[in-house]
């Protein structure tokens, strides 16, 4: 059987900055509570006129031209987001059409912030079982678009982005296992509660934003994040020692912080990319994994973990050789 190989990675972020001295001036909260608290200092503004998929094609370009492999020979495209350009079609349509890869199958998944986590599953169990051989694997989101700007709870930490990778088929691992969950029970600490077939009242305009339980939130995410990371690895005979990267999802510096004491994990070792990206969903985990492998951090023949948390809920795991 093959195995699938990360062979270039990219990200995208919005020009524009939102910073919190500037989010002093319309909410009622301080930069000093936003540092302490979450960790974030600045997070990036899809233009007006930018869409999910004008930042997944910035993404999915650098990921291609640091794989040296032309976008017409992609031939799978997985896209997680849950801020579409449109209902449909899928973003995923449109960045193939984009890229000139006609033909392979394209789709977006929605698991929120685990989207790419879900995302490089998928696309691997296709390049295992030799269904695709060159993969482009996305997270993208214009998540501020969903954010009430008056609820500080929420405001202060999401941006947008994108973050994407090339995986290519090869005759080692590449990725050595993924493990996806999900429990809807917990719909209603984190959803935005309103959709096509769900009531959505266009009428009313803060019908269609994110609401959040943020403190329970906080805490199922520690406790998964630590857990998810010991399964995998047991079940891959690894320990946290043989990690040499942990990427989990960008929510909160405190979790990462309570993710890496929680499993003995020198902080130096989890890429942290929340003070200037905040939490960009979909696309938090490929961004960090791309700033750390274009600054040197992360080399060949490093041993990485990807975890994902988000709504639904939804989590999971990603462990490879890059
Ligand atoms: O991407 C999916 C996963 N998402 C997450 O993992 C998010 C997880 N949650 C969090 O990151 C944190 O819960 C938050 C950053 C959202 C909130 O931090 P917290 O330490 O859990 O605060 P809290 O919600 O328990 O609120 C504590 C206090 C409250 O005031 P009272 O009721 O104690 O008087 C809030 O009203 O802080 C207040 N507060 C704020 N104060 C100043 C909440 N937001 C703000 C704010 N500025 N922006």
């Amino acid at each position: 059987m093959n195995h699938a190989r990360i062979s270039g990675t990219g990200g995208y972020l919005p020009e524009q900055v939102l910073t919190n001295a500037e989010l002093e001036q319309r909410i009622e909260t301080t930069a000093e509570w936003i540092v302490e608290r979450t960790g974030v200092e600045e997070r990036h503004i899809a233009a007006p006129w930018e869409t999910t998929c004008d930042l997944a094609e910035r993404a999915a370009r650098r990921a291609l031209e640091a794989a040296d492999l032309d976008p017409r020979r992609i031939d799978l495209i997985v896209l997680g987001t849950t801020t579409p350009d449109h209902v449909f079609p899928s973003v995923a349509t449109q960045l193939q059409h984009r890229l000139g890869c006609y033909g392979g199958p394209a789709f977006d998944v929605q698991a929120v912030c685990t989207g790419f986590v879900y995302a490089m599953d998928i696309a691997n169990r296709f390049i295992r079982t030799g269904a695709a051989r060159r993969a482009l694997v996305v997270g993208a989101d214009t998540f501020t678009r969903i954010i009430n700007w008056q609820d500080r709870g929420t405001c202060i930490l999401f941006g947008d982005g994108a973050g994407a990778v090339v995986l290519e088929a090869a005759d080692e691992p590449g990725i050595i296992d993924s493990q996806l969950h999900a429990d809807g029970r917990y719909k209603e600490l984190l959803w935005v509660p309103a959709g096509v077939s769900g009531g959505y009242d266009q009428t009313r305009q803060n019908a269609a934003f994110v609401e959040m339980r943020g403190s329970e939130v906080f805490k199922v995410a520690v406790t998964t994040l630590k857990e998810i990371a010991e399964q995998i690895l047991a079940a891959n005979h690894m320990t946290i020692a043989d990690v040499d990267w942990l990427i989990p999802h960008q929510a909160n510096r405190r979790i990462l912080a309570a993710t890496a004491k929680r499993l003995g994990l020198p902080e130096e070792r989890v890429v942290d990319c929340v003070r200037l990206h905040g939490n960009t969903s979909a696309a938090s985990v490929p961004l960090a994994l791309d700033v750390a492998v274009r600054d040197g951090r992360i080399q060949r023949g490093d041993t990485l973990l990807l975890e994902g948390f988000g709504g639904g809920f939804t989590w999971g795991a990603v462990l490879l050789n890059y």
